[in-house]
């Protein structure tokens, strides 16, 4: 029976600076994943469109991502990466989308109402209709990994109700072009279009959390930017800000069990543990019993180790703006035309004539 052939995709906003979440719940993992799959990383710059329409340097923004991915490990000749605009496929497939997909479904999502906030009505259609963007972006590709933090969580499932639903209403023209896969679904085997694709979420940091508070995400959008650590911060910002990094009075627990209810011990455990590709109970077999005066520095040796050689190598980057542009370019050219063979199929699927 033929499957869907292996392929990852994920994407990140160029929307203010990356910080430690985005860094150990999406880039880390993108890295690591170039070593079993074939990977596109794309900038994601029209949803940067559905908060606030008007930016001041949405091209800065977008190549200072890319030069994230690059300075991180990201390999631009073995895989892609591109900018989401350069491929047209992303808002025609998203249109599509958008007549597939049930306002009851956007409705519900819980990253809209918290970015919709009290006047909903006021809100953009295009932050309504985000979701069904980012199922367009994995399916153009019938990527069937993506690697994200814990908050995209609900964004997948709704990328899946979207491919079924689209291999159902269209299954008797599927079968006819022949333009199916067969894949398993629970015990059955049927003949879709799209996968259903599967998320990465796993890992000791899917969810980093706020440096002030442990019961808030870490985010570009927290007025506090002793908050969270940015991919740009040097040493003595990182060191000040684990520093001063909310804690409890106890120490750390002798077994991971111990850390519920601490938040904030949680927090900085899971980053130590994402930063040095190990798990928490092995940072807890290290550091169980040890105060916080202890372990904060060993944190911010580890943090600064990671972090300081990818934002030099990112500024070394920004400083020549046309080899970023010419890796966007060439990537866009390659994901065009993986786009390109997928919305022919769409059309001919749905009856449109191109
Ligand atoms: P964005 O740009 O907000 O964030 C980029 C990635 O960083 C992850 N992330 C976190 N992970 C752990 N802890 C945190 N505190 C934290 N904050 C952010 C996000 O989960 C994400 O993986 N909708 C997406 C962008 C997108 C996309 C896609 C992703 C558009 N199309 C297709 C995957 C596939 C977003 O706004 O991510």
């Amino acid at each position: 029976m033929s499957e869907f052939k292996p392929l990852v995709f994920s994407g990140v906003q160029p929307t203010g600076n990356l910080h430690l979440g985005n860094y150990l719940g999406a880039i880390r993992k993108f890295v690591a994943l170039q070593e079993s799959h074939n990977c596109i990383y794309c900038v994601v710059d029209l949803h940067a469109l559905t908060a606030q329409l008007v930016h001041d340097d949405l091209q800065g923004q977008t190549r200072s991502i890319t030069a994230a991915f690059l300075a991180a490990g990201i390999d631009p000749k073995q895989h892609i990466v591109f900018n989401q605009s350069r491929v047209p496929g992303h808002a025609e497939l998203a249109w599509i989308f958008n007549c597939v997909a049930r306002i009851g479904w956007m409705n519900r999502m819980t990253q809209f109402k918290d970015k919709a906030g009290k006047d909903r009505e006021n809100a953009s259609l295009g932050l309504l209709a985000y979701p069904s963007l980012m199922a367009a972006d994995i399916l153009l590709y019938r990527a069937t990994h993506v690697p994200v933090g814990d908050d995209q969580k609900q964004h997948l499932e709704l990328t899946r109700d979207i491919a079924q639903k689209f291999n159902i209403d269209f299954s008797k023209r599927i079968a006819d072009t022949g333009l199916g896969v067969d894949m398993l679904v629970g015990e059955e085997r049927v003949n879709g279009y799209f996968p259903l694709t599967e998320p990465l979420i796993e890992g000791p940091a899917p969810r980093v959390m706020s440096l002030r508070d442990g019961t808030k995400k870490m985010s570009k959008s927290d007025v506090s930017d002793l908050s969270r650590i940015n991919l740009t911060d040097d040493a003595d910002s990182i060191s000040k800000k684990i520093r001063k990094a909310k804690t409890d009075p106890e120490p750390l627990p002798g077994d991971v069990e111990g850390l519920e209810g601490r938040p904030e011990a949680e927090n900085l455990v899971g980053i130590y543990a994402a930063l040095s590709d190990t798990s928490k109970e092995a940072v807890i077999a290290d550091f169980g019993g040890q105060q916080f005066s202890a372990f904060k520095p060993a944190l911010t040796e580890l943090a600064v180790s990671v972090m300081s050689p990818i934002s030099a190598e990112m500024r070394r980057l920004m400083d020549d703006p046309a080899y970023i542009d010419g890796v966007l370019e060439d990537g866009g050219d390659r994901a065009g035309a993986i786009a390109g063979k997928t919305m022919n199929d769409v059309k001919e699927i749905i009856g449109l004539l191109y």
